[in-house]
Parts: C-alpha cells; structure tokens; sequence
C-alpha cells in the first residue's frame, strides 16, 4: 500500500483520525490547521488509499548550550542560542500499527529539515516522546534524550544526514 506524504490541505479529513494517545488526536484534528495559518507548525500528512495514515509537524527551535550534555557543549562557541528544528507531534494512524509508517514520517522530517537546513543553519533536531515506547522509537534512528529533559531527545544534523543514508 503505497503511502505518500504531502502538507497538509483542506482536502485532508482530519476528523475520524487515532493514533492511541488523545492528546496528539485532539491537536491534529482540532488545533493543526489553525497552528499551520498561524506560522506555528508545518503540518505534513502520510495518507494511503484509505485517508490520512499519519501526521507530523515541524518548527524552528532554539536551544541553548546549558541544554546539551557537556562533551557536546565544550566543543561549541558560546553562542546565546543555538539553532534547532522541533518535531512537535508525530503519529502514525492505529489502523496503521506495525506497518512501518511510524519510521516512513521521521524518516520524511529528517529529510526535509536537512533540505531546509542548506537554507537556514540546523545544528539538532529535536523531537518529544510521550512515553518509553516513543523514546525507543526515537532512539533507533540515533536521537538521545537531553540530560535535564528525559522526554525531549536530539539528533545532530549531521547524524541524521548518516541515518537517513542507513534508512535509504
Ligand atoms: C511512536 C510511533 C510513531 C512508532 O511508529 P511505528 O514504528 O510505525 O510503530 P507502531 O506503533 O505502528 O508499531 C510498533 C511495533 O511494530 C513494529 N514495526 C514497525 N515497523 C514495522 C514493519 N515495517 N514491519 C513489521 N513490524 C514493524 C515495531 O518494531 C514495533 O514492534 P513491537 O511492538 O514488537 O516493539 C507510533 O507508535 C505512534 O504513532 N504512536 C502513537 C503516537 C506517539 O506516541 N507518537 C510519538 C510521540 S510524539
């Protein structure tokens, strides 16, 4: 079942949609069209022959170098902000489980962020885990949870232009 990924638009039906975790089903359905008009998120949406098969939203971010762990840290200039791109919310539609989408839509936000960082500089790209299975998700394509912010995890760019080639 081929799935493609395309911004969100008018033509997505957003109500019926379930990932298993309520709170990212009420964002999407309710909150993702006015977040997008705002310039708060890019919403981006994996839909298969049967509608919209997951979702995912990205930002800019800014991070500061208290927030890495100090090995990283000690090899920075002390910059007040260091640039970041956010994967806010992702989730794959349950009718979809154990079918590979989950890794389809990081896989698809990796590659756009490093597409939009030859524009504007990215060192980390962050994203939120909303339990120990969304960690290990994570993990699995190199990101590490922040020291002071177990539930928040980072990739460097450079590390997920090597994931992204590992993924094909
Ligand atoms: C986190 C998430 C995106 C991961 O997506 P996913 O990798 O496609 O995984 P699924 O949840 O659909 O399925 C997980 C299981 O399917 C397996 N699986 C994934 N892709 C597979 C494939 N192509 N073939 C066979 N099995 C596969 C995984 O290994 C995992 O197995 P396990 O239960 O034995 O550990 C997804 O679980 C999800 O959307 N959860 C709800 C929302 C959420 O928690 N989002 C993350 C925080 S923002």
């Amino acid at each position: 079942m081929p799935v493609t990924i395309e911004p969100l638009g008018p033509h997505h039906e957003r109500r019926a949609f379930t990932c298993g975790q309520p709170a990212l089903d009420i964002w999407f359905r309710e909150r993702a069209g006015q977040d997008e008009k705002r310039n708060l998120a890019r919403v981006f949406v994996a839909t298969d022959d049967q509608g919209i098969a997951g979702f995912y939203s990205l930002s800019t971010y800014t991070l500061s170098l208290s927030d890495l762990p100090t090995d990283l840290a000690r090899k920075l200039p002390r910059y007040e902000a260091l640039p970041a791109a956010l994967v806010g919310r992702l989730a794959r539609a349950e009718r979809v489980r154990r079918q590979g989408v989950g890794e389809l839509l990081i896989a698809d936000a990796l590659r756009r962020t490093l597409s939009a960082a030859q524009s504007v500089a990215v060192y980390a790209i962050l994203v939120d885990s909303k339990d120990e299975r969304g960690s290990a998700f994570y993990k699995r394509f190199g990101f590490q949870p922040f020291p002071s912010r177990p539930s928040r995890l980072f990739l460097l760019a450079e590390t997920a232009a090597k994931a992204l080639r590992r993924l094909g």
